[in-house]
């Protein structure tokens, strides 16, 4: 064979033979000095080819690790003899003996870094192209890339230990549900829309020409009713669907572990949340967590935090220092209804162009500016410190503890931005000043949501969490009279500033559920046409039930360690929706639209 003429891979397509009876016996990542003098048929991808004075080396790649196989012309020359063909990820088959690596080419960082298997015989079983990228942990390819071609990206180490960290979660979970007697029951992906505050994904029904099933925003109505229908625990690992616009923790279809049980209060759930969580941290990561979980009030995390999902790991608490400001000659300070301030040790040393970055950083939460103070030994630097009177100074000094060296940052306005903006800002602080401890697991319910939020978008009042969440006892009549100050019997599990899951305990009564929607403003006639089914199921005899439901992407996210739920789902989508392995979305025939009785309303802009 002359090897000049060999050199491509469709040249090299001629040497592929089919499997027969060869059986593998090890895996990639398994032999190790113990297994010294076997003979292993090993199957993979090969990583790389290395070529040394007469010696073809090539290390072996499957998804449990590398192993080096090393063709000797002297050894096995009819193996050697056409091994210089293989190329980066070609897949093939080798059968061998394992022998220790020769002194100092053993590879500490390896499993399987002190042997190497001699190749007797092995068969090529595919080619490939070259890939776009390399296939391995370093790899410096963008994101996109990497989704274009994911069935490449899947083969490397990172991605192939978080699908197995998500797979052995499923199974904690289902072991752990299953041990306190929850069935698993599946629901309808075809449905009618729920409102949880997305928007929906729309599927038009071809047999019902002009209607369109939604896809469930989570299973919501389907659990309660099967608390109705007497099953008493449910769960289900189930895919729900949200058109909304997306961030590294949201994707348009994401899972959940969704739970509801029948005759039972907030603590019944939280211990069995909190019983749950640790047996997946225990059987997963080998680490115990600390039960019950600290909680924490929905005011006491807005007030000091700024947020409803607080990174409790740091300090950087923010302060209400309206009062002390409220007749101050600083306009943005005393003609505000709020004004708040987080006091940041060391932070005097922070430039201007920094300070620039943090104002740009707080207006993307719609705040207007950030004023500063710098604290120094003998003076306040600031352009606002000429209106601060000496009362001023030393009451901010008391309250805020200030120290030579920190600086305070401050927002006045409205709550909602106040809070937004410094509680934002409280976060970036935290990570560049590296105030947040790694491997600490902070584990927090917030508790007591109130029942409704104003959209300012509709001018009206929506539900907080959803329609079916129960208001705390008496505040039936608040509900209507005064939305603003009703609370729900709600609770979010937060953990290291990420909302993991969600939960409340739900309307049991009809009359209630009738308040509800009247307080969301949904007449009675379209509530009785779109949630008639809900109502009369509650007519009939609705045990008293809650639930929760968690974030499953979220919490392989944070076990695994990863920065974007995207790094634990095998064919995610992108920021814009797309799935670009597949080109999805995508146009489809007018055949298709015809028979769905679809049209396509061209863009006008
Ligand atoms: P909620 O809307 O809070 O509650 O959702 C529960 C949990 O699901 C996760 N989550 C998401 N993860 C990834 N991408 C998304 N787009 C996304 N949206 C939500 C979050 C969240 O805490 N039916 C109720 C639960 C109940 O009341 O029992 C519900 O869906 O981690
Ligand atoms: P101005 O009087 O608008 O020039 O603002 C004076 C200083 O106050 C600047 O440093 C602004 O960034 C800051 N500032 C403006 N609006 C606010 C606000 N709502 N909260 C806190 N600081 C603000």
């Amino acid at each position: 064979m002359n090897e000049n003429i060999l050199d491509t891979q469709s040249e090299h397509q001629k040497f592929i033979v089919p499997l027969n009876d060869w059986k593998r016996d090890h895996s990639c990542g398994e032999l190790t000095a113990a297994d010294i003098g076997k003979e292993v048929c090993l199957m993979g991808w090969v990583q790389y080819r290395r070529d040394h004075g007469g010696l073809i080396f090539a290390d072996l790649r499957d998804n449990q690790g590398l192993t080096q196989v090393v063709f000797s012309p002297e050894i096995a020359p009819e193996a050697h003899k056409n091994a210089h063909i293989l190329r980066s990820e070609y897949v093939i088959a080798v059968k061998g003996y394992v022998r220790a690596r020769p002194e100092g080419m053993v590879n500490e960082g390896m499993k399987t870094g002190e042997i190497e298997v001699v190749a007797k015989e092995w068969k090529l079983l595919n080619t490939s192209k070259t890939p776009p990228f390399a296939i391995e942990d370093r790899c410096d390819a963008g994101e996109n890339l990497r989704l274009e071609w994911r069935y490449l990206d899947l083969r490397r180490p990172a991605l192939q230990k978080a699908l197995r960290m998500r797979h052995r979660i499923a199974k904690a979970v289902r072991a752990y549900l299953d041990e306190k007697d929850f069935v698993e029951v599946e629901t309808p992906v075809l449905t009618k829309s729920t409102p949880e505050g997305a928007r929906d994904f729309l599927v038009p029904s071809r047999l019902n020409k002009g209607m369109f099933y939604a896809l469930p925003q989570s299973p919501q109505l389907f659990k309660q009713l099967l608390m109705i229908g007497g099953l008493d625990r449910y769960y289900q690992i189930v895919k729900c669907f949200r058109d909304e616009d997306l961030r590294a923790d949201r994707q348009p279809e994401f899972t959940q572990i969704d739970i509801e049980m029948s005759f039972v209060n907030e603590d019944d759930i939280m211990s069995m949340a909190e019983g749950l969580i640790s047996a997946v941290f225990k059987d997963v990561l080998k680490k115990t967590v600390k039960t019950p979980f600290v909680r924490m009030t929905w005011k006491e995390a807005m007030d000091k935090y700024g947020v409803d999902k607080p990174d409790t790991r740091f300090g950087l608490e923010l302060i209400d220092v309206t009062g002390i400001v409220k007749d101050s000659q600083f306009k943005v300070f005393s003609d505000a209804s709020l004004v708040k301030a987080i006091r940041v040790p060391e932070g005097e040393k922070f430039t201007r162009k920094e300070i620039d970055e943090f104002t740009d950083y707080v207006k993307v939460f719609g705040a207007k500016g950030l004023a500063w103070i710098k604290i120094r030994e003998n003076e306040w630097q600031s352009p606002i410190a000429k209106f601060l009177s000496d009362r001023e100074r030393e009451e901010l000094s008391e309250v805020l503890n200030l120290k030579p060296g920190d600086i305070i940052f401050f927002q006045s306005g409205k709550s909602e931005i106040v809070n937004a903006a410094l509680g934002n800002l409280r976060v970036l602080l935290g990570e560049k000043l590296g105030l947040i401890p790694e491997g600490e697991l902070n584990f927090l319910w917030v508790t007591d949501f109130p029942l409704f939020e104003f959209d300012e978008e509709e001018k009206r009042y929506v539900a907080c969490h959803h329609p079916f969440t129960s208001p705390q006892e008496g505040h039936e009549e608040i509900m209507l009279n005064e939305p603003q100050n009703a609370f729900a019997k709600a609770y979010d599990l937060v953990l290291n500033g990420n909302e993991v899951g969600g939960g409340s305990i739900r309307i049991h009564h009809a009359s209630i559920q009738r308040k509800m929607f009247e307080a969301l403003g949904i007449d009675r006639n379209k509530a009785e046409k779109q949630f008639g089914f809900l109502i009369n199921a509650l007519e009939l005899g609705a045990p008293p039930h809650g639930g929760i439901a968690f974030g499953m992407d979220r919490l392989v996210m944070l076990l695994a360690g990863a920065k974007s739920i995207r790094e634990v789902i095998a064919f995610p989508k992108t920021q814009k929706g797309s799935c670009l392995l597949t080109a999805a979305p995508d146009f489809v025939e007018r055949k298709q639209l015809a028979e769905l009785g679809v049209k396509i309303i061209e863009k006008t802009d």
